[in-house]
């Protein structure tokens, strides 16, 4: 099964596909988690990145499409993939297809997970993640046990530098601009599939799963 979840930042992408990840035993691809570990590690990759991401700007294509096009050729990817914050611009998705394509693959379904944004804005601001694992939580919908600590494996909990309010709504920009025309992409191959993204996330999920049957 080879999946797509499309979303404005916050939508829950990185929600949903942890636990497609554990449902269906296939690898969850977040371009996003890549970019922030090599901005951690401080690899080449990291240093061209980060004067992007802090501002909420795309990375440049040709930087995402190259870590992509190396992760899906991976074994572990050979059963199918979850692809979480890419394509984010119509040549990201033109060059996915190719590989695809080259590969005798095709994408099965492209969620799109569908927010407004004041919902996006209450969930960004109140979301903290493991600066060691990556556990994501949410002051009130996903509160860890003790205040600053990740429930997995105690390591410390952070805002991501890019939740800060005028960042997010950037972010939103760039996603209306660049991001968005990727619905009609997908509705002309005829395998877009509409989520609403408002409730719980286990709510969220069975719609997700009726989708991707
Ligand atoms: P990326 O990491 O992909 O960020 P994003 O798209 O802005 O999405 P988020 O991770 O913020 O949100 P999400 O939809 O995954 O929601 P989540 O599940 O975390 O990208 C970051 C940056 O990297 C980009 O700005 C760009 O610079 C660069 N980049 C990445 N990919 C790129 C690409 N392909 N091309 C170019 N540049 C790229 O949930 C959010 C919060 O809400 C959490 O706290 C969660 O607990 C909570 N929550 C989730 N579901 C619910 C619910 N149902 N109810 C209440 N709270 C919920």
């Amino acid at each position: 099964m080879r999946l797509i979840l499309l979303g404005p930042p916050g939508a829950g992408k990185g929600t949903q596909a942890k636990k497609l990840k554990d449902k269906f035993f296939i690898p969850q691809i977040s371009t996003g988690d890549i970019l922030r570990r090599a901005v951690k590690d401080n690899s080449e990759l990291g240093i061209q990145a980060r004067s992007f991401m802090d501002i909420g700007q795309l990375v440049p294509d040709d930087l995402v499409i190259s870590l992509i096009k190396e992760r899906i050729k991976k074994a572990d990817c050979e059963e199918g993939f979850i692809l979480d914050g890419f394509p984010r611009t119509i040549i990201q998705a033109e060059k996915l297809s190719e590989t695809l394509n080259e590969m005798g693959l095709v994408i099965d379904t492209v969620v799109d997970l569908v927010v407004d944004a004041k919902e996006v804005i209450s969930r960004l601001a109140g979301r903290s993640t493991c600066q060691d694992c990556g556990g994501m939580f949410h002051v009130q919908s996903c509160p860890p046990k003790v205040e600053g600590v990740c429930d997995n494996c105690g390591g410390n909990l952070a805002q991501r530098q890019d939740d800060n309010s005028e960042t997010i709504l950037k972010r939103l920009d760039v996603y209306q601009e660049s991001t968005a025309p990727l619905k009609q992409f997908y509705m002309r191959q005829g395998n877009l599939k509409t989520v609403t993204a408002r409730g719980s996330v286990e709510e969220i999920f069975s719609r997700v799963l009726e989708m991707v049957k």
